[in-house]
């Protein structure tokens, strides 16, 4: 695992960025794409890199992490829509090629399986975009949740809906269920890239790169596989024991060396 410190979160945002775009242009065709606060910078710099710079989505099928259960994709908080919104209203991935858990699916759970096949058959996901939640959940894995677990129904904490309530008109419309790639679904994309900004998410940062590995902080998956690399700005990195010895990695990489 490598992390990466950045002075502030708008460069965090553009490092991941610069992840996707060099994959990209190297032949990735399958991304993975998080909703959240913490990837809205990376949308904004892939943006302006399909403007600016001639970045393509046009051969790249997208598969989002999770979706809320009951919310229609028309839903301004869906994640569906989020990304919508967020990425392909502003590049050129084609909207057929966003591939996410239905919410209104009639049965949820044989939704979930149906999602993780079309991942297996697609997949492997080449980068995988993770946010982190305060409780160390990635994607809606909360604490607890199996570290083999596949695509499936998880019922919220009222801790993550509480936090997620800042998108929403108050606690009370967030959804308690969601449809959730596994910790095992998203350890099979080749390259995991976590990015997490601002104070309150530094012992969430620390759990997961500096913890047991352990279905209590779900992120720490991250420790088991082969190729992942955790990006943070300065207020994310302050409970990191091991800052001088990553900051040592950044002044001595090797030219040429990618993430
Ligand atoms: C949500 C999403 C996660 C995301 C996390 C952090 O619950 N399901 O994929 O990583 O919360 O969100 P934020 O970046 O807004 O703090």
């Amino acid at each position: 695992m490598e992390v990466v410190i950045r002075p502030d979160a708008d460069d965090a945002g553009r490092t991941v960025a610069g992840i996707i775009h060099h994959a990209i242009v190297e032949g990735t065709k399958t991304l993975g794409l998080a909703t959240g606060a913490s990837s809205l910078g990376v949308y904004r710099d892939l943006a302006r890199r399909h403007r600016q710079e001639g970045l393509s989505f046009a051969d790249v099928d997208a598969f989002l992490l999770d979706e809320y259960i009951g919310l229609p994709p028309s839903h301004p908080q869906s994640y569906a829509q989020v990304i919508r919104r967020e990425l392909v209203d502003h590049v050129d991935l084609d909207p057929v090629r966003v591939h996410a858990p239905r919410g209104t699916a009639s049965d949820p759970q044989q939704e979930a399986r149906r999602f993780e096949r079309t991942l297996t058959a697609a997949g492997p996901v080449a980068v995988q975009i993770l946010g982190i939640g305060v409780n160390g959940h990635i994607g809606f894995n909360e604490p607890g949740s199996s570290l083999a677990s596949c695509t499936r129904l998880k019922t919220l904490t009222d801790d993550t809906r509480r936090d997620n309530a800042r998108f929403f008109g108050g606690i009370d419309e967030v959804p308690r269920h969601v449809i959730t790639q596994g910790l095992a679904t998203i350890g099979r994309a080749s390259h995991l890239v976590l990015i997490a900004t601002g104070p309150h998410k530094a012992y969430a940062v620390a759990a997961a790169v500096e913890g047991p590995v352990s279905a209590m902080c779900p992120a720490s998956i991250l420790q088991l596989h082969p190729h992942a690399t955790v990006v943070v700005d300065e207020l994310a990195a302050a409970r990191l024991e091991q800052q001088p010895y990553y900051r040592h990695i950044a002044r001595h990489r090797p030219a040429g060396q990618g993430y």
